[in-house]
């Protein structure tokens, strides 16, 4: 494969690399007129050295991402110098923080100035030496003791204060997963955080408003995020998917893991109407299989624990936090395992909330990525990465404040020089 024939990859366009636990994503694509979101070309790789969304086999992962870059590039005929990727795992933790200054200017009206003090002094965050922030999302301002403020300049007021999301990660296994695509000779633009990315994906705008719960469930980790009044609220990672699922099949069936994964993905049901259904054929109608019916209760048995299972641990994570009255969208799930069979329905009955399968939204381009949730978190990150090329207003989500920027432009350097 002659990587270098290709042209490089236009400046209209970005390229985004979803590192996931079974696949690896590259997607190139660019923001139309009409600000959807057009995919032109995927790669898509099965992925090795990738576990529970970090590292554990340099190489075998960057071999596995540049399989999936060449392919996006036979897809385009472009050449990818650059992209932007996304992290995960259990290391992701977030601190909110809050600060407030005096606007002492005899107008007392908020200046850009005013608000570039309040951002860095709001950026002042203790975090330990092991860790690098990734984003500092900003939740509100208020000026004097109004909530609720989306841009603050302009505004005539005595005090100013600003609520931060801030989101950091450990710096080794940041570094593993920038090094494993820095061995493909590709520069990293930015990295950003999956379930940010899969949330910009497949939430719509009303949902983000009135309260949401995103789950990103994939073969590793399940990534939640919570969104209120359009901000993210709250961040998750649980290092557990799909091939835990997988796992329990193949030893409770007594089968290898890829036969397990194949009768998971074509017969695995949660819903708790089919296993009653199971059961009812089984003892009434003595024409069907009862064999075949045994090992389907088996195998609902299974899945069924292990799936409740892992809703429940989402949904005391939720509780604890205080989010489950403050989410009146409910949930929005995605990622490989949200096609599970009965998954709506069980998880409906469990959280008490509504719930709906999300796949990417204002998107064109292939059916067959458009479509899928598997998609979600590569698309999120081609959408995610046009938001941060724009650079534009604080009003956006993300503090686009200079120094922040700097900074964490200098961890991405420190740990391409390293
Ligand atoms: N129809 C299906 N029913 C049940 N599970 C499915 C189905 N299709 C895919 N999956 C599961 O989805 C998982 C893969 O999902 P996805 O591609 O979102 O994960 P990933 O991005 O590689 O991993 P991660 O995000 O956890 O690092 C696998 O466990 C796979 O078995
Ligand atoms: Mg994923």
């Amino acid at each position: 494969m002659n990587r270098g024939f290709y042209l490089p990859v236009k400046n209209e366009y970005a390229v985004a690399i979803d590192i996931g636990t079974t696949k690896i994503v590259t997607l190139i694509g660019r923001i139309k007129k009409n600000n959807v979101l057009e995919v032109i070309g995927y790669g898509l790789a099965g992925c090795k050295g990738i576990k529970k969304g970090i590292v554990i086999d340099l190489n075998d992962a960057t071999k596995s991402i540049l399989n999936s870059i060449e392919a996006a590039e036979k897809a385009t005929k472009m050449f990818v110098d650059a992209a932007y990727i996304g992290v995960t795992g259990k290391h992701i933790s977030i601190i909110n923080n809050s600060s407030e200054i005096n606007i002492n200017n005899p107008n007392k009206v908020v200046r850009k100035q005013d608000l570039e003090r309040l951002l860095s002094k709001a950026n002042r965050i203790n975090i330990s030496s092991q860790h690098e922030v990734i984003h500092t999302l900003i939740k509100q301002f208020t000026v004097d003791d109004e909530k609720g403020i989306v841009d603050p300049v302009g505004l005539a007021t005595e005090r100013l204060g600003v609520e931060l999301l801030v989101i950091y990660g450990s710096s080794t296994l940041i570094k593993n997963t920038v090094n494993s695509v820095k061995n493909t000779n590709i520069e990293i633009e930015d990295v950003i955080l999956e379930a940010l990315a899969s949330s910009e994906a497949v939430l719509t705008p009303e949902e983000k408003n009135s309260g949401v719960v995103l789950l990103d469930i994939g073969g590793g980790t399940t990534d939640v995020a919570i969104y209120k009044d359009k901000k993210m609220v709250f961040t998750y990672c649980l290092p557990v998917g799909g091939d835990l699922i997988t796992n329990d099949i193949s030893i409770g069936l007594n089968i290898p893991f890829s036969k397990a994964e194949d009768i998971k993905k074509k017969f695995a049901n949660v819903d708790y109407n089919f296993y009653e259904s199971l059961n009812n054929v089984n003892m009434g109608d003595i024409k069907i299989d009862r064999n075949k019916a045994t090992l389907n209760i088996k195998l609902y048995t299974i899945v069924d624990s292990r799936v409740k299972e892992l809703l429940q641990l989402i949904k005391e994570k939720i509780e604890s936090y205080g989010f489950m009255y403050s989410v009146p969208c409910g949930l929005v799930i995605t990622g490989g395992v949200s096609q599970m069979k009965g998954l709506k329905t069980m998880a409906n009955s469990i959280f008490n909330l509504p719930v709906r399968i999300g796949a990417p939204i204002d998107t064109e381009g292939p059916s067959e990525v458009v479509n899928d949730p598997i998609y979600s978190t590569s698309v999120g990150l081609l959408r995610y990465a046009f938001q941060l090329k724009k650079f534009s207003s604080v009003e956006q989500f993300e503090e686009k404040n200079a120094s922040l920027r700097s900074r964490f432009r200098d961890f991405i350097s420190r740990i391409l020089k390293s």
